[in-house]
């Protein structure tokens, strides 16, 4: 694209040229010409700007506004002007509003009348609607997939660290010891949901507003079923005001992506701590970490802090589409042109942060051995508790016995797993020999053999399943 600044000679001449001017008498305000373009950004609605008005073509050919010779050649400039787009040749000019003023200024340009005819029954309020929409249902198809990258990232880390065994944590404290590979799968699961909440924004955008034109819909009698088939909509909207006046798709994708952004954020949390020298438990790859200017020794998990980072950005965005969106009446006001910017910017980090996570998973190292040095006997107080319960004590005086104990280990330095009978039948008479089998990390994990539990085969059951659900 080229982007051409006017001369003020040339500026004069095009203010003239304004495609709504009839009833002024004399030209808008250079200042509010600047405030009021959307150009700079939306801009990048082109492509979608472009198959609409080819269908909407289409549309206007089936009801004889245009005719053969006019349509195919309106159809096939279109066409041209969005090739022009791709390569990187079409000109959009400073002085275009915005990108549906430049799509028909460029049609004009080529084919005279028949270009002129194009925004019959049509408005700039279910244009600008169709085009947003379309471009989201695009996007969301396009971040999906990169979830999807994204969780078979997870489902490999599963399989090759499936034996490894680290402490789980909850307050930031050692729980339980869980595989690494179960830590893995609770991502692959909780984007499961994400993916699920996008297939719900799909489906709120997936509503073709084509036809309503201002507010009250086209004075024509366009097909707006078969428009919307043709321009790849399942629906139509039902309510002209409804369909130009609302936004709620665009919220509930940026909601989508908030959401998105939190999860991934967290996940971004656990990565950076346990990257830390105090953990030692992974290492990033060099080329998914950074440097420090001054401290020659440094290497920053900057991949993961911009992750985690990015998520103020994701609900600013729809904090503020949401807060635009609720002083306004209905139907279309200029203020609903303030959508672009924050869509376009979550959907664009997005997308960063999918593939730079993707990555760092693929690539980043783990260090089995320091968490297996890590792993607090302590953390197989629930399993002895488990063990009394078995052998017929209540759980609530179960988990008082081994309080008991865990207090006598912390008091006289002493390791859990090497107590001996004796020592425990202190506590209770019903520690028998067998409590050996208890203290062993592999018996804790196999322990916990509910589906949905830390144990193997739970966890063989998961990446099966996680396989199944992304063929
Ligand atoms: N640039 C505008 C937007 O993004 C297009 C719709 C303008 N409609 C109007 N009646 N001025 O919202």
């Amino acid at each position: 694209m080229e982007w051409q600044d006017q001369s003020a000679d040339e500026s004069e001449r095009i203010i003239s040229m304004k495609m709504w001017d009839g009833r002024f008498a004399k030209p808008s305000a250079k200042l509010l010409e600047e405030f009021n373009n959307s150009l700079p950004f939306d801009k990048e609605l082109i492509e979608e700007d472009i198959d609409g008005s080819i269908a909407w073509a289409k549309a206007l050919a089936r009801i004889g506004i245009y005719n053969q010779t006019e349509s195919r050649k309106v159809i096939k400039e279109l066409t041209a002007i969005k090739n022009d787009w791709q390569k990187g040749h079409a000109k959009l000019l400073g002085s275009d509003e915005d990108i549906h003023m430049a799509v028909e200024r460029l049609l004009v340009e080529r084919v005279g009348q028949a270009g002129a005819k194009l925004h019959t029954g049509r408005s700039r309020n279910d244009q600008v609607a169709t085009d947003t929409r379309l471009y989201c249902m695009r996007k969301i198809n396009h971040i999906k997939n990169l979830v999807k990258e994204v969780q078979s990232a997870l489902i490999l880390r599963a399989e090759s660290d499936k034996n490894i065994i680290v402490p789980g944590y909850t307050h930031l404290q050692q729980a339980q010891p869980i595989s690494l590979a179960h830590y893995w799968m609770s991502c692959f699961f909780c984007l499961e949901r994400e993916k699920s909440r996008l297939d719900h924004a799909y489906e709120i955008c997936d509503i073709m507003p084509l036809g309503s034109g201002a507010i009250a819909g086209a004075g024509f009698a366009i097909d707006r079923k078969l428009l919307a088939a043709d321009l790849g909509f399942s629906r139509i909207s039902d309510n002209s005001i409804d369909a130009v006046a609302s936004r709620d798709f665009a919220l509930e994708l940026l909601s989508s992506l908030s959401s998105l952004g939190i999860h991934l954020s967290r996940y971004a949390e656990d990565l950076i701590i346990w990257s830390s020298r105090e953990f030692g438990y992974i290492e990033l790859d060099d080329a998914w970490s950074t440097g420090s200017s001054m401290m020659p020794q440094k290497k920053n998990p900057d991949s993961l802090e911009l992750m985690r980072g990015k998520a103020g950005r994701f609900l600013g965005n729809y904090t503020r589409l949401a807060t635009t969106v609720k002083g306004i009446g209905l139907a279309y006001y200029k203020d609903l042109q303030e959508d672009k910017e924050p869509l376009f910017d979550s959907i664009k980090n997005m997308d960063l942060v999918l593939r730079v996570f993707a990555s760092v998973l693929a690539t980043l190292t783990v260090n089995s051995e320091r968490m297996a040095a890590q792993l607090d006997p302590l953390l197989l107080a629930t399993d002895v508790a488990d063990y009394l319960t078995t052998a017929g004590l209540p759980f609530r005086q179960a988990h008082k016995v081994v309080g008991s104990i865990v207090g006598y280990c912390v008091k006289n330095k002493r390791n859990l797993m090497e107590l001996s009978l004796k020592e425990l039948l202190v506590f209770s008479p019903l520690f028998k020999k067998d409590i050996q089998v208890v203290f062993n990390w592999q018996a804790a994990l196999r322990h916990r053999d509910v589906d949905g539990g830390t144990s193997l085969r739970s966890v063989n059951a998961q990446v099966k399943k996680a396989k199944m659900l992304l063929k």
